[in-house]
């Protein structure tokens, strides 16, 4: 069974330094490129503010922080990743960017190193077909916030090799964490199956049934959901969303995944949700 001595993490954002935050807290040492430093940096000050959360509340020492913290290197260089034996790429949801990406890591990384994407709709068998290695190509699809969630969905492209999904499924209990499999289809299982209902949700408000908070009010109260659909978009980023709609609506062809056009209007008016400050929700006095 394939060892992960070090492993590698391609962007810092939201999923990418929160992947690098449970490896290294499960006693990993992580590199994680990002194209700049200013934004490798972001990533690490991104970690160490949800390593206080555990710390102020009695979870976590100091110093066990600062040993997690001191397990993260970081780098601008996609070649510094020669050394892992795991490269895990949770940058941009774009095609060419991730297409570049794994034609350098498949070049750099050391036969029999393992690549795995992070991509919430992209096709992991496309992805894996980029490189010279598709048998030790697989889907890791964490959830956001990654140290807090339990689920890994584990994705098999079409030509990931049983060795390849055994030791990913070994490696991912070994982070605490639950991985369950499924194949590669369009949006997979999760997101095949949240985004009609968060796009749902919107077609809701579109159409007047009831106000944002009754949406959302009525979903969580009622479903014990954690949080209202249209909070939980704003939380996941509307671009982000209207992506995997169209790829859902794209890739499966049927007219039941198309996206709200109050969702492309908010979009295209740079609502964005959380990380804009406005999405459903205006957040820019949080
Ligand atoms: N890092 C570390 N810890 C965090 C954290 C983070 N980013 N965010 C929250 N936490 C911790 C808190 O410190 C707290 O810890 P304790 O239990 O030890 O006190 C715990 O998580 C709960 O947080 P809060 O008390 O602040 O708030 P909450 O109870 O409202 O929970 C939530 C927040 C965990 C985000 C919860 O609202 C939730 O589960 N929401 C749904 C999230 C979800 O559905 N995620 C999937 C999105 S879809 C996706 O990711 C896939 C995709 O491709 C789109």
């Amino acid at each position: 069974m394939a060892e992960f001595k070090s492993i590698g993490v391609i962007g810092a954002g939201q999923m990418g330094n929160g992947i690098a935050h449970v490896f290294a807290q499960s006693g990993y040492p992580v590199l994680m490129q990002d194209i700049t430093e200013a934004f490798a940096a972001k990533g690490v000050a991104t970690i160490d503010k949800n390593l206080q959360r555990g710390v102020d509340k009695g979870k976590m020492t100091a110093d066990e922080k600062a040993a997690v913290l001191g397990r993260i290197r970081t780098t601008t260089s996609l070649e510094d990743l020669a050394a892992c034996d795991l490269v895990i790429e949770a940058a941009t949801e774009k095609w060419e960017i991730k297409k570049q990406i794994f034609e350098t890591l498949d070049k750099v990384c050391r036969p029999g190193a393992i690549l795995a994407s992070n991509t919430s709709s992209i096709s992991i068998t496309k992805l894996a077909a980029v490189t010279k290695r598709p048998d030790a190509f697989i889907g890791m699809h964490f959830m956001n916030p990654v140290p807090v969630m339990q689920l890994i969905e584990i994705i098999r492209g079409l030509a990931t090799s049983e060795a390849t999904f055994e030791a990913v499924m070994e490696l991912s209990k070994k982070l605490g964490k639950t991985p369950i499999a499924c194949n590669d289809f369009p949006g997979f299982v999760s997101n095949r199956v949240l985004l009609p209902m968060i796009n749902e949700a919107i077609y809701a408000l579109y159409e007047g049934v009831a106000s944002v908070e009754s949406i959302d009010g009525i979903m969580k109260l009622g479903m014990n959901h954690p949080m209202g659909p249209l909070t939980l978009a704003d939380f996941i980023g509307l671009d982000t969303c209207l992506f995997i709609l169209n790829v859902l609506h794209e890739g499966l062809g049927d007219p039941k995944y198309r996206p709200c056009p109050l969702l492309i209007k908010y979009v295209d008016a740079g609502w964005l949700g959380k990380k804009s400050g406005r999405g459903f929700y205006d957040y820019s006095k949080a």
